[in-house]
């Protein structure tokens, strides 16, 4: 049957759906691939839903735990992250369910409470506690800031299966299977980057926190609320978180502009000229006025390099450009060299700023910052090349 067949262990369905409408995740990051909501039913002598989805999808979650249930109640709803994309159809389950014991911790409750008036019928768990379902054991572990405070992860020790909350979740809708080997996974590795980028991108010490407490659990099957139901692809999903919340960098150079009228742009196409003669091939050029932000910081959460250039736009950055600056230092980003160049008609400014975003963000500033005033000339493109060059060679010393 189409629903019960979501089998992913013994008594263990995927009860998740696919969001094919939204445009943008969080009314900001844009889903050409969609998105999932996972939800996890464990049915044993008792019954335990692992958190639930988006309420603009409720009818056929409902639909498809009803399938596999039929009369029977749920008894538990563990709830390991209260943001809206997965506690959002809470308030219909306790209608539905109305003796339903919720299952989280100190904060998750307040946020319950907060966001849907519950504070009954509830079990608080504490770090490490477990819960007996009959055959089925579970663990509890907190994972706060991965991504909300609450966050925490259940843990079937004799499966040895996760349910990971947001970690190691991705963007894009899951086209006819759960599972990562039946799935096509090309789409899915950059949109994880992007969703980690964006998503749990700030938060890297307590990423890092998390998966050394969980290095000591033996894991067969990961269970995210976001993307595949991780199986054959373990080890990889779990270096590349690793990798992420280390800020590790593959050799490569993120060029980001704004440009008004093709100046600051020629400047940019220099930059990258001399990037590739010195010996990285890997170069990414944006246009901040085209490419959305996400898309920017996937890719500065990729490679080592960054030069950011800007046009002087009312005596500061052109404000794209200010924008994403915002956006980079707010995730703490780590680990990377950078430089910058800019431009202006009648008093500079916007150099400068990019110049001091270096000691902003901690990072070793690479040559001389290029500024340009009005048209961009030979002398200027020819050092912006050079700029290029340089940054190349830091790259591959
Ligand atoms: Fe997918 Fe932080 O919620």
């Amino acid at each position: 049957m189409l629903y019960t067949d979501k089998t992913i262990a013994d008594n263990i369905y995927y009860v998740g759906v696919n969001d094919r409408q939204k445009h943008l995740f969080e009314n900001y990051l844009p889903l050409p691939n969609g998105v999932s909501y996972n939800s996890y039913l464990i049915v044993d002598e008792k019954v335990a839903l692992v958190d639930t989805v988006d309420v603009a999808f409720a009818d056929v979650f409902f639909k498809q735990i009803d399938a596999i249930l039929g009369d029977r109640p749920i008894d538990y709803l563990i709830v390991d992250h209260m943001e809206p994309d997965h506690a959002g159809s809470i308030g219909l389950l306790r209608t539905r369910y109305p003796n339903v014991q919720i299952v989280g911790n100190k904060k998750t409750f307040d946020y319950l409470k907060g966001y849907f008036c519950i504070d009954s019928n509830l079990l608080e768990v504490a770090e490490g506690d477990a819960l007996s379902l009959g055959k089925t054991n579970l663990q509890f572990y907190f994972a706060p800031m991965v991504h909300w405070p609450e966050v925490m992860v259940t843990y079937d020790p004799d499966r040895q299966i996760l349910f990971s909350a947001d970690a190691f979740g991705t963007f894009g809708a899951l086209n006819g299977s759960f599972r990562d080997d039946e799935l096509n996974l090309e789409p899915f590795w950059d949109d994880m980057r992007r969703y980690y980028a964006c998503i749990v991108g700030k938060f890297g010490n307590p990423v890092q926190t998390a998966l050394k407490k969980l290095s000591g659990l033996p894991i067969k099957i990961i269970c995210s609320t976001h993307g595949p139901v991780w199986q054959s692809q373990i080890a990889k999903v779990v270096g590349l978180y690793d990798q992420w919340s280390k800020y590790e960098t593959e050799p490569g150079v993120v060029i980001a502009y704004g440009s008004m009228y093709g100046n600051t742009k020629q400047m940019a196409e220099a930059v990258a000229q001399g990037v590739v003669d010195g010996g990285i091939h890997r170069v990414v050029v944006h246009d901040v006025s085209k490419s959305d932000p996400s898309y920017i910081l996937a890719d500065i959460f990729k490679y080592k390099g960054l030069i950011i250039g800007s046009p002087t736009y009312m005596m500061g950055l052109y404000p794209l450009i200010d924008s994403l600056l915002h956006k980079i230092e707010e995730r703490c980003i780590k680990n990377h060299v950078y430089s910058c160049f800019g431009s202006f008609t009648w008093a500079g400014a916007a150099c400068k700023k990019l110049t001091d975003f270096a000691g902003t963000m901690n990072w070793p500033l690479v040559g001389t910052p290029v500024e340009n005033k009005q048209g961009a000339c030979t002398d200027v493109l020819q050092r912006c090349y050079e700029l290029g060059k340089q940054m190349s060679a830091e790259i591959l010393k």
